[in-house]
């Protein structure tokens, strides 16, 4: 959700912003701008749309070569996403140039005190008042970085801001509260962004920022204050992946590519958790067994796809643990006077750490006394650092704005988390989290067979692609699997597409079926409950009604099949395993629909990657 890059260094600052900018672009591209310290001033090039707008600007209308610079790539709150409200922000006396990712949630009362001294509003964006503010701080004598921690105090809300001053040419001055900031650290070269991904292909190294801090970069070295002016020690980091993982490596989307990795992903993620004497060894958690042990109540909470990852961990957790979990939408959660207690476990599921929703609920818990896991993909980010424990997913860094290496990676981290308070709470075995481990260790070969046997589902796209309606349907785990299928073909191919409780639908959704709507459906294994055979006698209900039915089942169940338009066979696994093998064939029957139709994969309508916003 708005992704911000500064650089200072000997290379050209335009081009370093501009393919930060491109490696950021699935933050926001409703908007993309430049700004760059020129000889006594700020040029400046801004433009509404995707990045490739501003390039082409860009072409028209060079920038002066320059070693410092900024650039922003926008998902709109306040404001339509026009020139105008593109960022960077000048103020009126041109002394600085601003970028801003969140929301000022005081902006009106700033705009209105910068109005009365002098500033003109070009924007209605609330983070020109930030920039205007700034802009009068430093005319006022304030050096750039004492000036940013004066507004800092005053601003309300969720930001990161970037700055830079005519009468500081060789910094850059960046502050966080509630938003992301990284610092890259180069050799004779600093960089700030809102993702690593903006600067890897230069450096490794970073510094992660803390909460309403303040860092004043020059070329060679960086200072992190404070909103007071103490200075404090950033956090550095190395970054564990390379350039290779942030670009397309011969894929036509990210989407595709980070389908394709799940293989890895999941291995990656399972990997060095469990040891030569089958015990899992969650190095991250470290809350001590007996706080475990008195836990009554786990609260997953999340977002979207990692919502419904959330869902699936729910069945084995109390599967596994026997310890009551509920799963809830971050945004809804601390608004509903939650009941928490020191007794209660907060799993929060988040790829980008960075989810404003779901990092106000970690915020709640702790308050409430209760400890808080964070499962997230990205390290260092705001909700891992704020969360007691963290498990990190090792997917790499997930690019397309639709998740699925994330989701397949949640689930499984999921469950090793369900597995090790089984193991501390000894509700389960050793031989029976080790037989839970030996299936799970092999999941990533039965994806890669998935992977390798994907023609059915491009031909079933070719075929349903002018449907304007699809339904998901499933039980158990098959149900979050159907809900995730269908925000898939929601999110990149615009299509009305459901998912619903299999058992549900002669409650109400059945009406929506009719002849030739196609609906998928998830099958559970063969199991000693009636599962099975309740979404057999679902099947039928849908195609008496003229639907086509798409069916996953696992290999060698036939008994299926004279009820399916058309079968996916899914190597076999337990029914909560399935879940990794079901989700495969459709984020690539989403992905290939929306391919068909002519969208853009990676950058779908309306969304962002990282939603930094409430
Ligand atoms: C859907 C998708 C979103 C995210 C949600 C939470 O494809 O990507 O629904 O899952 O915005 O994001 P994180 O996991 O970063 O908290």
């Amino acid at each position: 959700m708005c992704g911000i890059i500064g650089y200072v260094g000997p290379r050209s600052a335009e081009s370093v912003v501009i393919d930060g900018l491109r490696r950021m672009e699935y933050r926001g591209y409703d908007s993309a701008g430049i700004a760059v310290l020129e000889a006594g001033g700020i040029a400046l090039r801004k433009k509404a749309g995707k990045l490739v707008n501003l390039e082409t600007e860009l072409e028209i209308d060079p920038i002066p070569e320059s070693h410092v610079g900024i650039g922003h790539t926008r998902w709109a709150t306040h404001g339509a996403p026009n020139d105008a409200n593109a960022h960077p922000h000048v103020s009126t006396n041109g002394r600085v140039a601003l970028v801003h990712n969140g929301i000022i949630e005081n902006f009106a009362s700033l705009r209105a005190e910068a109005i009365a001294k002098g500033a003109v509003f070009a924007s209605e964006t609330d983070s020109e008042a930030a920039a205007q503010l700034l802009g009068l701080e430093v005319a006022a004598g304030a050096g750039l970085a004492d000036a940013m921690r004066t507004i800092c105090r005053r601003l309300e809300g969720a930001f990161t801001l970037v700055a830079i001053d005519t009468a500081s040419p060789d910094r850059i001055v960046a502050a966080r509260r509630n938003s992301p900031l990284v610092v890259g650290v180069g050799d004779g070269e600093m960089f700030v962004a809102s993702d690593v991904a903006a600067f890897i292909e230069f450096t490794r190294d970073a510094v992660e920022m803390g909460q309403d801090e303040v860092v004043e970069v020059t070329s060679d070295g960086y200072t992190v204050t404070d909103f007071a002016g103490t200075v404090v020690a950033g956090k550095p980091f190395h970054v564990d992946w390379d350039l290779s993982a942030a670009e397309k490596a011969g894929y036509d989307w990210f989407m595709r590519k980070e389908i394709y990795e799940q293989p890895k992903a999941v291995l990656d993620t399972l990997l060095g958790r469990y040891n030569e004497a089958r015990e899992l060894t969650l190095d991250e958690v470290r809350i001590a067994d007996s706080e475990l042990k008195r836990i009554n109540k786990i609260i997953i909470v999340a977002c979207g796809t990692a919502f419904y990852s959330g869902l699936v961990a729910k069945y084995a957790i109390e599967h596994w643990c026997r310890i009551p979990c509920e799963v809830e939408i971050a945004s809804e959660f601390r608004y509903r006077d939650p009941i928490i207690t020191s007794e209660t476990l907060l799993v929060t599921i988040s790829q980008s750490g960075e989810t404003a929703d779901t990092l106000m609920a970690v915020r709640h818990a702790r308050e409430q006394g209760a400890k808080v896991i964070a499962i997230c993909n990205t390290n260092g980010a705001t909700i891992p650092r704020e969360s007691d424990a963290v498990i990190y997913t090792h997917a790499g860094p997930e690019i397309g704005v639709a998740s699925t290496k994330g989701f397949t990676t949640q689930i499984a981290a999921a469950y090793l988390l369900g597995l090790y308070l089984a193991q501390v709470r000894g509700t389960k075995f050793g031989d029976e989290i080790a037989a839970v481990m030996t299936e799970l260790e092999s999941m990533p070969e039965k994806i890669q067979r998935v992977l390798d046997n994907t023609d059915q589902f491009h031909a079933l796209a070719t075929r349903l692609s002018d449907k304007r309606s699809v339904l998901f349907l499933g039980r158990h785990v098959g149900y979050p699997i159907a809900l995730e299928g269908a925000l898939k073909l929601k999110e990149i191919a615009y299509l009305h597409a459901e998912g619903f409780p299999a058992g549900e639908l002669k409650h109400g959704p059945i009406a929506l079926v009719e002849p030739g709507i196609p609906i998928f459906v998830v099958v559970p294994p063969h199991g000693r409950d009636q599962l099975h055979d309740k979404v057999i006698s679902n099947i039928q209900e849908v195609r008496a009604r003229g639907a086509q039915t798409i069916v996953l089942v696992e290999e060698g169940d036939t008994e299926v099949e004279p009820y399916a338009d058309e079968v996916i066979w899914l190597p076999k696994a337990s029914t909560l395993l399935q879940p990794l093998l079901a989700i495969v064939p459709l984020q690539i029957f989403a992905c290939e629909v929306a391919t068909r139709l002519g969208h853009d994969v990676d950058q779908p309508r309306n969304l962002a990657k990282s939603v930094t916003v409430e």
